[in-house]
């Protein structure tokens, strides 16, 4: 549809997570005028339910070569060493900044910091808060620091549509949907000299997820559409133990990996720690390793899950309450019950291609986050490296946008309108065909399957609304998340192909993803 309004800022931030409200408050030291878009309210994203921590190099005996050589293994051959090295050497700096912003992490009571580990890590580098509640922190205060400056402009309840550029093609706004009006008065565009994609993950396209409800991959779908390169989308990252039970709807509370540093162990129904032999740090092996491991164990007993033993670890509630909290909602006490718990989708390693400022395929469009493809991440991302990545590419794209910023540009028109929308109903039976055929184990019949699915579902065309536009995103990132599963005839990192079960020199590469003209893959 056409605008119906237009209204202009300096720069447009697309999410409202670590990585979009640490690039907005670093875009107004800069001394411009920020713009934020959110699709529903500021705290609904991902970053609130982060349990775990932020890993960076804070120990006077952990070095940032140790953080980078742990990141480029767990990431099997497909990280790029120059933005880990920037990820790993900025880190510090950073997380210093969010405590200067107002995160209070736990310390001991010398007032030192307190510093745990989580899988793929050989040394206690993860920073944490509230115990487990790491993510609402992190949200807490960085939401706290953008209320305070009256120049950070805050749109909720608005679904981004689709990019606007300048007759050089250089990105000049977007237009967006307002939450609850109609698809004709609703929509309206903000002109602005660059915009920041931060819009999360894509979980949704999954029907077992940690994921929060709205994280349904609209940045990327977006950029696919402005032509944008978009890469390494098969690499979904599946975490190995969220809770499991039968009635947790769209989104699975998480089982934190810092249970596991703090002393947990896996054990299959018969009480066996199936894990170790399977990998020398046992429980504590990069993600895709233990979700792996997980995945052979239930398949080989024919069960739906396994469980965590936990009873054993000091002062359990106190250190993750969160994490008790959501096992006494489902019945289970962790301090005497084993708490069962199965993989689930929970990050996507790959998304939309950046530089090592933040800078896409499309001039003037930046992306961090999850969102991005930084390149840190490589097949499967070290665990508590995500909300680090968020505050250190921002800040980059923040210098980078203030250093070049050209006049608001006229735009010409919207890149692409998305081709057609498809109707609300199809985001149950895509959730369902993504977790049977481009799960945790993938092959060429699963992914056919799923394929012959997504094809039917694209012909249930409809008319634009929020929940239909929000189902063609799925819809838009599914498939090109599958095509890539299916093309990448390999097994690595957290892409586990069946029927190709070794990594293979002739796929240490990247795969791009693109639509045409009417949106198509
Ligand atoms: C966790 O706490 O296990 C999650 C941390 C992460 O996803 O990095």
């Amino acid at each position: 549809p056409e605008p119906g309004w237009a209204e202009n800022t300096d720069v447009i931030v697309v999410g409202s997570g670590v990585a979009g409200l640490t690039a907005a408050l670093h875009l107004r030291e800069a001394g411009l005028h920020v713009t934020v878009v959110t699709k529903v309210n500021i705290d609904d994203g991902s970053t609130r339910w982060a349990q775990g921590g932020i890993a960076a190099v804070l120990d006077p005996l952990d070095t940032p070569s140790a953080h980078a050589l742990d990141t480029i293994t767990a990431g099997v051959g497909l990280c790029d060493p120059a933005a880990v090295d920037v990820l790993v050497t900025e880190g510090p700096t950073r997380v210093r900044e969010l405590m200067r912003w107002g995160a209070e992490f736990d310390r001991y009571p010398d007032g030192s910091l307190m510093l745990t580990r989580e899988g793929g890590h050989h040394a206690n580098r993860i920073v944490h808060a509230g115990g487990d509640a790491t993510g609402a922190e992190v949200q807490r205060a960085l939401h706290a620091a953008v209320r305070r400056d009256p120049w950070i402009r805050l749109v909720e309840h608005a679904l981004v549509l689709d990019l606007l550029v300048d007759a050089g093609g250089r990105a000049c706004g977007l237009t967006l949907h307002v939450l609850g009006e109609g698809a004709e008065d609703g929509v309206g565009a903000i002109l602005a000299r660059a915009v920041v994609l931060a819009t999360g993950g894509m979980g949704q396209v999954y029907a077992s997820t940690t994921n929060p409800t709205v994280s349904t991959g609209d940045g990327v779908a977006l950029a696919l559409r402005a032509g944008a390169a978009v890469t390494d989308l098969e690499f979904v990252q599946f975490h190995p133990t969220a809770l499991y039970g039968p009635s947790f709807g769209d989104q699975q509370p998480l089982v934190s990996e810092a249970l596991r540093g703090e002393g947990a162990y896996l054990v299959d129904g018969e009480g066996r720690r199936f894990m170790v032999g399977q990998h020398e740090l046992a429980e504590l092996a990069p993600r895709d390793v233990v979700a792996k491991g997980i995945f052979r164990q239930m398949r080989a007993q024919g069960v739906d899950n396994v469980y965590l033993d936990a009873r054993h670890v000091p002062d359990l509630s106190r250190r993750f309450p969160t994490i008790t909290a959501s096992c006494l909602a489902a019945g289970i006490d962790p301090t005497g019950d084993l708490i069962p718990v199965a993989p689930a989708a929970h990050y996507a390693s790959g998304g939309v291609r950046t530089d090592l400022r933040g800078r896409t395929t499309i001039p003037g469009l930046y992306a961090c986050g999850e969102a991005a493809c930084t390149g840190v991440h490589g097949a499967n991302r070290l665990a508590s490296n995500s909300l680090l990545e968020g505050l250190v590419f921002a800040r980059r794209i923040a210098v980078d946008v203030a250093a070049d910023l050209p006049p608001q540009a006229e735009p010409v028109a919207p890149v692409r309108s998305g081709g057609f929308v498809v109707d609300a109903a199809v985001r149950h039976p895509l959730q369902r065909a993504m977790t049977a055929g481009v799960g945790v184990l993938r092959s060429a019949d699963s992914l056919a399957e799923a394929a012959a699915t997504l094809t039917e579902l694209s012909g249930a065309r409809s008319t634009p609304c929020t929940e239909t536009w929000e189902a063609s995103n799925l819809l838009t990132v599914a498939s090109a998340l599958l095509a890539a599963a299916a093309r990448r005839e390999e097994t690595r990192g957290c892409h586990w192909r069946e029927d190709f079960p070794d990594a293979s020199e002739d796929w240490r590469g990247h795969l791009l993803a693109a639509v045409d003209a009417d949106g198509r893959l």
